[in-house]
């Protein structure tokens, strides 16, 4: 039995933690692996490569993934299953894990449906995917956001500015949230809740008024900005909004309203890249070899997922059904301290 592996959608830190665990834990058994590269494009085009564990040694500490990834979709592309089964025939693969976000898992759940034997392992810095509590890349990416603030915050002071931070996440606030949680922002701005710019102007200026000549704004691309639109680079070559552009539009809008000079830092995919932290070392760690012995115990049609602090399998179509919007009540323990 061979099991394939391959990494598609947008790429985070901890994905090639994964890919060990998953060849570690396979070989083990005395199974094959097979890499798939550039994602479904692999499987599409014929491009495969066999893994052993050689392969994969020193990879926890590597951002990014190995195999390669992309957003090419068999049934966009392609036909569905016909299209990829000649590659899983020649590879020999009998069962196939897919690292992905929702869009990539949804794929892999109609495959499934469609008669592959796959296994889900859920990774994105958005955190969205409904089955898990949380996913791959997330507390990275969070990471990089505090350490941003962090240094935001200094130079925000030194020139008592209204400093701007736009963050990714697409439709849900889960990065903003925890990061600006964790960076002590006097704002957080998520698209789960409708923001009022002229309040938020009023509580940053009576701030400045008690004294604290600076305030820090976290902003999620997916929240509407003052105009009321969604700001978008338009679409990519899948259909899908390139979300970005708030942070501007909403550092404008406070200048005009307070009055104070601000400034924007769109973080970007600085988000996505480097070493993952310790958390998702173990979380791709733990989130492969189950997702492995999954696989070869014959469980297809399932994700692995954290509930708690317990990594359990989940059905696959139902974990990625709908995307999983931050909670507002999340806010409730920052909002203690906005300006
Ligand atoms: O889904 C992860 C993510 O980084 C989003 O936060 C962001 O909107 C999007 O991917 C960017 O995608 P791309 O790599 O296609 O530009």
């Amino acid at each position: 039995m061979a099991i394939g592996v391959l990494t598609a959608g947008g790429d985070c830190p901890g994905l090639n933690a994964a890919i060990r665990a998953v060849v570690t834990r396979a070989t083990a058994e005395g199974l094959e692996v097979v890499g798939i590269e550039e994602g479904w494009n692999g499987l599409l085009e014929g491009r495969t490569r066999p893994l052993g564990r050689d392969d994969v040694r020193g990879l926890l500490r590597k951002g990014g993934t190995i195999l390669g990834t992309s957003r090419i979709d068999p049934y966009i592309h392609g036909e569905g299953l016909p299209s990829i089964s000649g590659t899983l025939d020649s590879a020999r693969i009998d069962s196939l894990v897919v690292i992905g976000g929702d869009g990539s898992l949804r794929t892999a759940a109609r495959l499934g449906e469609d008669g592959l034997d796959v296994v889900g392992i859920p990774k994105t810095i958005d955190n969205d995917i409904a089955g898990t509590d949380v996913s791959i890349g997330f507390h990275t990416a969070v990471q990089i956001v505090v350490d941003a603030i962090d240094r935001l915050t200094t130079t925000a002071e030194s020139h008592n500015r209204v400093m701007v931070v736009e963050v990714m996440g697409r439709t849900a606030g889960w990065i903003a949230a925890a990061a600006g949680l964790a960076g002590g922002a006097e704002a957080i701005l998520v698209p789960e809740v409708a923001v009022d710019y002229q309040d938020l102007a009023s509580r940053i200026v009576a701030r400045h008024d008690r004294g604290h000549h600076y305030s820090l704004v976290v902003v999620a691309e997916g929240v509407p900005g003052p105009s009321g639109e969604v700001h978008s680079a338009g679409v990519d070559a899948y259909g899908f909004a390139r979300l970005g552009g708030v942070g501007s539009a909403v550092s404008a809008r406070l200048e005009e309203l307070t009055g104070f000079e601000s400034r924007v830092t769109t973080l970007g995919y600085l988000q996505r890249g480097g070493s993952p932290t310790s958390y998702d070392r173990i979380l791709g760690t733990r989130f492969g070899v189950k997702a492995a012995e999954l696989a070869f115990g014959g469980r297809g049609g399932m994700m692995v997922a954290l509930k708690g602090d317990e990594v359990v399998p989940v059905d696959l179509g139902e974990a990625c059904r709908e995307v999983r919007r931050l909670d507002p009540s999340r806010l409730e323990d920052a909002a203690w301290f906005f300006a």
